[in-house]
């Protein structure tokens, strides 16, 4: 149903992503790793046309999606709604607003200049907040929110679109491991229960393990590992990540359980420290 071929993008002598390959046959949730400048984010935005690729394919459903122009580029971009680390909303709108955003492609520019959504779509952008825990902050400014809850914010306004693939650029970045953990369980759950794709670039390991189906890794440019998370063993984390870097799963972690592993290790050290 979606397949990426020998995908490439090349900046001046700089090759980004470098002949990316995969083909995925049913909606997965899949997660893409890699050190920073891998091609992560260069990936991701040529597949939702933010940028052009030099060379290679996307082909979703039959359709070549990099021919696409116009109108049917923009109902490509709206399939494949993008999430991003900073959320990318509006600081000083409300919440309820904010999401109603996601509609923006279907709407004239006369109702959006006077902020006219119709009914159906209020209490549509209400149940999509419903259903991620945070309807009673609908009438709030999205800046008065909490980092787990703007991302949340941010995966409603994807919702609206009713996009097929979700594309989330490193979505918990910003976030502390408690709301990373809420906003990943969130994906999954729009995965498992819509149906729909999610595609998302994780800079931890652990991330990728706990709640993908299906993990590629990537390593300047190029993929060099696609696996389901079973394969994604220590020695392969440390062929994407360079064998030379101090390599520990502690510090490409997030997981509350890895935290406390670490902070129990730190507090073992310093017991030890002293009673010398
Ligand atoms: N607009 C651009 N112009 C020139 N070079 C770019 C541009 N965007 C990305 N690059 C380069 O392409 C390579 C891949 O960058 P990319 O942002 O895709 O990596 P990434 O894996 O997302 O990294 P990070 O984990 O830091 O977000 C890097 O070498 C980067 O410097
Ligand atoms: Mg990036």
């Amino acid at each position: 149903m979606f397949a990426v071929k020998t995908l490439t993008k090349r900046f001046g002598a700089n090759t980004a992503c470098d002949a990316v390959s995969f083909a995925v046959d049913a909606p997965k949730m899949i997660g893409i790793i890699g050190r920073s400048g891998a091609g992560k984010s260069t990936l991701l935005r040529m597949l939702n046309r933010l940028t052009d690729a030099t060379e290679g394919q996307v082909i979703h459903e039959g359709r070549d999606i990099l021919a696409l122009r116009g109108a049917d580029k923009r109902a490509w971009q709206s399939d494949c709604a993008m999430i991003f680390q900073q959320f990318n909303l509006v600081p000083r709108m409300d919440v309820v607003s904010n999401v109603l955003h996601g509609t923006l492609n279907r709407r004239s520019t006369l109702a959006t200049m006077f902020n006219l959504y119709p009914t159906a779509d209020i209490e549509q952008a209400i149940a999509i907040l419903d259903r991620l825990g945070i309807a009673e902050h609908a009438p709030k400014r999205a800046e008065a929110l909490s980092g787990g809850q703007q991302q949340r914010v941010a995966i409603a306004r994807a919702l609206m679109q009713d996009p097929k693939i979700i594309l989330a650029d490193e979505p918990i970045a910003s976030l502390d491991p408690m709301n990373a953990q809420v906003v990943m369980e969130a994906l999954r759950r729009i995965h498992e229960e819509d149906g729909r794709m999610v595609i998302a670039n994780l800079h931890t390991l652990d991330t990728a393990r706990r709640y993908c189906d299906r993990v590629i890794g990537m390593r300047d440019g190029r993929v060099v590992f696609d696996g389901t998370p079973e394969q994604l063993t220590t020695g392969v984390a440390r062929d994407i990540y360079g064998a030379d870097a101090r390599f520990s799963e502690e510090a490409t972690s997030t997981s509350i359980e890895a935290l406390e592993r670490s902070d129990a290790a730190t507090r073992a050290i310093r017991a030890a420290e002293a009673a010398i």
